[in-house]
This record gives structure tokens, C-alpha cells and sequence, in this order.
């Protein structure tokens, strides 16, 4: 149970943290109430760094998992560099979780296709493990991630795991790779690994998440491939304050992002100008 003043965050400790890349931590962080943070896949939460003010940031983890919750955090600014010089058994706050989430009962019975472009994985992770740990409810699900490099993977390991699921298939692309790194995959943008999957566009609904750039291209692909537009939600990121529809910050057309999203479907937004 939160703070009923959804301003006041609750107290919570960084129970570890494990370096992603040069640039992303994972934290796993236990409400200091003791309970669960009872998040929906596709919910963010309002972080406090004390001192350094508040940043939203996705729940990475599924709420399968009991206990803490964990973050996958960028360092990009005040907030975000704060807390990874932060260190076990320090304490943050958190107000949430916030935002709609994925559709998890509506996407029940079908199949899904996942497309996350670098750290838009995070929120993607909490739904992936989420239909894993389901799985008899769901259809089969498709992966694809892409990169800009091979350092900058996150979850190599989980995806790895993801492979090994008799409903997942999995692909993933970086966008280039120096000539001194080792790696064997795929080199191109994510939208070029669209046409390789074989999916009926009657069923399957892709759950969209990554830097704004990827959205129009990943779009024209989903066209492409006959895919409804109201089969496509998306997880949106705009930069927010009260991260409650107060504030009018995160606003897009007559949308508030932190209140009716971050979830999206694309058939409610895709005429909004500065949607995408
Ligand atoms: C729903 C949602 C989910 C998110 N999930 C994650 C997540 O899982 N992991 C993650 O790492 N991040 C996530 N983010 C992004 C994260 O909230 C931002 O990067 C946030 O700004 C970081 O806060 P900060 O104080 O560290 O950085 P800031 O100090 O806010 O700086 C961030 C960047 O924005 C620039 N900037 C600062 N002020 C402005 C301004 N007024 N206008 C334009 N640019 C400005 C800075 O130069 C810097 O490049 C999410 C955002 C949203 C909305
Ligand atoms: S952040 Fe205040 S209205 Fe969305």
C-alpha cells in the first residue's frame, strides 16, 4: 500500500545494482514498507534521488517476481547521475507505479510482437517475463532488439534465456559494429528484421518501445506488412514533473502521457502531430 498523498513518495533502499553497459545500471529496490510494488507491465514510477529532485523511469522487472522491483537506468542527467554513484543500502524514493501499462488481460490469446530499440527494452522486459511466466495464456511471441552497437546490449543474458522458450523466437541487430569488436549477429537497423517474421496480422499485436526516431520507420514496416493499426500500442516518453496529469507537462494533443499512457495504441494517437 503507497502513501495516500501521491506526492509524498515512499521510502525505499537500493538493495544491489549490476553495470549493464558503460551507461545503464540495473537496480532492484525494496519499498522500505516491505510489500511489493504491485506494478502492471508498461508502469513507471517517479524516483527521488534525495537532494537531486525526480526522474520516471520504467519498471523493468515483472510483477511475477515478489519482493523488489528493479529499474534499468540510463545516466543522462542529475537524477540519473546521482543515483548510479548511489550504492547498496542507500535510500531513494519512489511515488508510484504510474501510467496505464500494457494490456496484459486484452493481449491475452494472442501473438505477440515485440520491437525495442535500445533501452525501450526496459519497459519491453517486464512484459516479456510477464507472458513467459504465463505462457499458457498467450500465443507465441516474437523478439527483436536492436542496437546501436554491440556494447550498448542490455539483458544479454535474459535474451539468451528468451531464446530458449518453446513460444519465443527471438532476433536481434546492432546498427553497426567497430571493426575490433567481436560480433557475429546481424548488422542494420531493427526494421529490416520486420519482413523476416512469419506472423498473421489477424493475431498478433506488436508492442512498440524505443527512441523516437524508430517509431515512423517501424510504422511504415507494420504497414508493410498489413499489420491493423490497432494492433500496434506503444510506449511512449515525454519529459514529465507531477507524472500524475497535474502538471500538463508530458502533454500530447489532448493527452496527458503520464495519465492515459505511456501505453498508447497507435490507432488513438496516430494523427496526433506530435505523437510520434
Ligand atoms: C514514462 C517514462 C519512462 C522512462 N523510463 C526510463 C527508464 O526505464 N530508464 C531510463 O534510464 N530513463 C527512462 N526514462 C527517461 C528519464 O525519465 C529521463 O532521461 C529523465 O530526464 C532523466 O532525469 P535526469 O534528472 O537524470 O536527467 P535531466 O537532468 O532531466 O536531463 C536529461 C536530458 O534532458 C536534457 N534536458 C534537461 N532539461 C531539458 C528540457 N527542459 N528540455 C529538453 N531537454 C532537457 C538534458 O540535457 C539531458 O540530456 C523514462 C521517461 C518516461 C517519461
Ligand atoms: S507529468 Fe504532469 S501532467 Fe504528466
Amino acid at each position: 500500500m503507497m502513501n495516500e498523498n501521491i506526492f509524498d513518495p515512499e521510502k525505499a533502499t537500493i538493495v544491489s545494482e549490476l553495470k549493464l553497459t558503460h551507461q545503464e545500471k540495473l537496480f532492484k529496490i525494496q519499498l522500505d514498507n516491505g510489500e511489493s510494488l504491485n506494478h502492471k507491465p508498461g508502469q513507471f514510477v517517479e524516483l527521488l534521488a534525495p537532494g537531486y529532485g525526480e526522474a520516471p523511469i520504467s519498471v523493468t522487472s515483472s510483477p511475477t517476481k515478489k519482493g523488489p522491483f528493479e529499474l534499468c537506468v540510463r545516466s543522462v542527467g542529475t537524477v540519473t547521475n546521482k543515483l548510479h554513484q548511489m550504492e547498496e543500502g542507500d535510500k531513494v524514493g519512489i511515488r508510484g507505479p504510474f501510467g496505464n501499462g500494457f494490456p496484459v488481460d486484452f493481449l491475452e490469446g494472442k501473438d505477440l510482437l515485440f520491437i525495442g530499440g535500445g533501452l525501450g527494452i526496459a519497459p519491453l522486459r517486464s512484459l516479456i517475463n510477464y507472458v513467459k511466466d504465463n505462457a499458457e495464456n498467450y500465443g507465441e511471441s516474437t523478439i527483436l532488439y536492436g542496437c546501436s552497437e554491440p556494447s550498448e546490449r542490455l539483458f544479454v543474458d535474459e535474451f539468451s534465456t528468451w531464446r530458449q522458450c518453446d513460444d519465443f523466437r527471438c532476433d536481434e541487430t546492432v546498427d553497426s559494429c567497430p571493426v575490433d569488436v567481436d560480433w557475429e549477429g546481424k548488422v542494420g537497423v531493427i526494421t529490416e528484421l520486420i519482413p523476416g517474421v512469419d506472423f498473421h496480422p489477424a493475431t498478433t499485436y506488436a508492442i512498440i518501445c524505443g527512441p523516437p526516431i524508430m517509431y515512423k520507420f517501424v510504422m511504415q514496416e507494420l504497414d508493410e506488412a498489413n499489420l491493423p493499426d490497432d494492433h500496434r500500442f506503444l510506449s511512449l516518453e515525454r519529459r514529465m514533473k507531477c507524472g500524475v496529469g497535474e502538471c500538463g507537462h508530458c502533454q500530447i494533443g489532448e493527452y496527458y502521457v503520464c495519465r492515459d499512457g505511456p501505453v498508447f495504441n497507435y490507432a488513438e494517437i496516430k494523427d496526433e502531430e506530435e505523437a510520434l
